[in-house]
C-alpha cells in the first residue's frame, strides 16, 4: 500500500519524507488556505520535496472552469495529480484531462456507485473519505471494502482506491488489510502509526544494558 502524506505544511512534508516512507500528498483547498501560502507556490515546492503523486484541487464548479484551472496546475510539474470533485462536470472533467495524458483524483467520493462512475471516467484514483462518512455514524471502511469488490470484478479498472479523511492509524491498519491501493495520511496520523510504547521500553532496555556491558 503506498502511503500519501495529506497536508500542505511544507515543512512537516519535508520532515516526514525524511522518514523515506511517504510516496505522495495530497492537498485540498482547505489545507491549502491553512498554510496561508499562495497555492501554485505551496504545489511547486512540495513537487520540489517529494518525487511522487501530488494532488492538487480545482476549485470551478463548471467542467470548463476545471480545465483552465487544471492546466497550470500540472504545468507546474510531471507529477501533479489534477483533483476534481465527484459530479457530474468533474468526471467530464476527468474524462478530458485523462484523455490528455493528465492524472486525476476524483474526490469527495461517499458512495460505491459514486467510485463506479469515476472509474469509468478514468480516473487515476478515487478518493473515498471514510472519516467523514465515520462522523456521522456510517462505517467509512465498508465503503473501502465495497469499492475494492465492485472495481475486483472488472479488470479494465485501473482507478486506484486512495482512503482519504483518515482519523486514525486504525483506518490505516483496515486500509492495508482491504488491500487499498493507497492510503493518505494526516501528520499526526503517521506519528500514531509509530508509536508502540514496547518499542520506547525495549530500545530503553536495550541502551541501558549496552552502556552497563560497556562500564564493565
Ligand atoms: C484528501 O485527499 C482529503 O481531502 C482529506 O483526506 C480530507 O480529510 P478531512 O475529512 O479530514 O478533511
Amino acid at each position: 500500500m503506498q502511503i500519501f502524506l495529506d497536508t500542505a505544511e511544507v515543512e512537516s512534508i519535508r520532515k516526514y519524507a525524511a522518514w523515506g516512507v511517504i510516496d505522495g500528498v495530497t492537498t485540498n483547498p482547505s489545507l491549502i488556505a491553512r498554510s496561508g501560502r499562495v497555492f501554485e507556490d505551496v504545489i511547486a515546492e512540495i513537487c520540489g520535496i517529494v518525487e511522487g503523486p501530488i494532488s492538487a484541487e480545482v476549485t470551478a464548479l463548471d467542467t470548463a472552469g476545471m480545465l483552465e484551472q487544471a492546466a497550470p496546475l500540472a504545468a507546474i510539474a510531471p507529477n501533479v495529480i489534477i483533483k476534481v470533485p465527484l459530479t457530474p462536470e468533474g468526471l467530464r472533467a476527468t474524462q478530458v484531462l485523462t484523455g490528455g495524458g493528465t492524472k486525476v483524483n476524483v474526490t469527495l467520493c461517499f458512495s460505491a456507485t459514486q467510485a463506479l462512475l469515476a472509474a469509468k471516467a478514468g480516473a487515476t484514483y478515487v478518493s473515498p473519505f471514510v472519516g467523514r462518512l465515520d462522523d456521522r455514524g456510517e462505517c467509512g471502511m465498508d465503503l473501502i471494502e465495497q469499492i475494492l469488490q465492485v472495481y475486483s470484478h472488472y479488470g479494465d479498472f485501473r482507478t486506484q482506491v486512495l482512503v482519504a479523511s483518515v482519523r486514525s492509524a486504525d483506518h490505516v491498519r483496515q486500509a492495508g488489510l482491504l488491500g487499498a491501493d493507497v492510503c493518505t495520511v494526516p501528520p499526526k496520523i503517521l506519528d500514531e502509526m509509530i508509536q508502540h510504547d514496547l518499542t520506547d521500553s525495549g530500545l530503553a532496555a536495550f541502551l541501558k544494558d549496552w552502556e552497563s556491558a560497556r562500564k564493565a
